[in-house]
């Protein structure tokens, strides 16, 4: 496989930087501007990292089907998910993204009660998904399907999925995907949660709305409640992913 870049540090200084820079120097401060990183959006390294070791586990075992994110916002992890399937060789699977590109919905009465989120947040203009692949030089892109989760899901799932991530941080929008994520997965498919928080399993105190995202977690368990997999926590930091098997 080839490297794939989680993490991208110490980016050289572009030109603007640069220019700048050796102004400041020649005035004789001891300033200097630095870099503003790329924003990937939505995650960390170590949701990344979490990301990658799935995705790759089920190419490397060649768990039959496809692999889908449901909920890619600015591509942060798509990017992650598209390097393990280009550096696997021609393994015949593709890859599939959805999004409104215009941030969540309208709070369902049960999402509203959890006060976390509100219409539009995370809105990522589908240009700056595509922008992601560019900045990386990644040359192809998934197959992206722009909407509501209400009209693309099911309607534009594959029909069998290797590796899914779903990470759509409502209630609402989590109850209505997981039913249909789950039954098109193989046997031996993974499914990682980009925010599955568990205080019980691992506590982070004082952590923020956003990365407690409760709807999420309602949702999932609600759905396991009856079903044979169990859902894990992993370690993501000031947060924490969950993931489970296909039986
Ligand atoms: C946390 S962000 C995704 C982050 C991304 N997976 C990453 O790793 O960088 C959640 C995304 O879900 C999308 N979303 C949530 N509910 C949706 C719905 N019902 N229809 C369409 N998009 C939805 C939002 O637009 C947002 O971009």
């Amino acid at each position: 496989m080839d490297d794939i870049v989680v993490a991208r540090l110490n980016r050289p200084p572009g030109r603007r930087q640069r220019i700048a820079n050796q102004v400041l120097a020649r005035l004789g401060t001891g300033l200097r501007v630095a870099a503003r990183p790329y924003s990937w959006g939505y995650g960390n390294v170590e949701s990344r990292v979490n990301v990658f070791h799935l995705a790759s586990q089920t190419c490397a075992y060649n768990v039959p089907g496809d692999l889908v994110e449901v909920g890619c916002a600015l591509g942060g992890s798509s990017v992650v998910i598209q390097s393990v399937l280009s550096g696997g060789g021609e393994t015949g699977k593709s890859f599939h993204v959805y999004d409104s590109f215009e941030g969540l919905p309208e709070p369902s009465a049960t999402d509203a009660a959890d006060s976390v989120y509100r219409k539009g947040d995370m809105a990522a203009p589908l240009e700056r998904f595509e922008a992601s692949f560019r900045h990386i030089g990644l040359p192809s892109l998934p197959v992206i399907h722009r909407g509501w989760f209400d009209d693309t899901i099911p309607a534009q799932l594959p029909d069998r999925i290797s590796f899914a991530l779903i990470d759509c941080d409502l209630y609402t929008s989590t109850a209505h995907v997981l039913p249909h994520v789950y039954s098109r997965m193989s046997p031996g498919a993974i499914a990682m949660f980009g925010v599955y928080y568990d205080p019980a399993v691992y506590p982070c105190e004082g952590i923020q709305d956003t990365y407690a995202s409760p709807g999420v977690k309602r949702a999932t368990d609600e759905f396991f409640a009856d079903k044979p997999e169990r859902v894990s926590v992993l370690y993501a930091n000031e947060y924490s992913n969950g993931y489970f098997r296909k039986v």
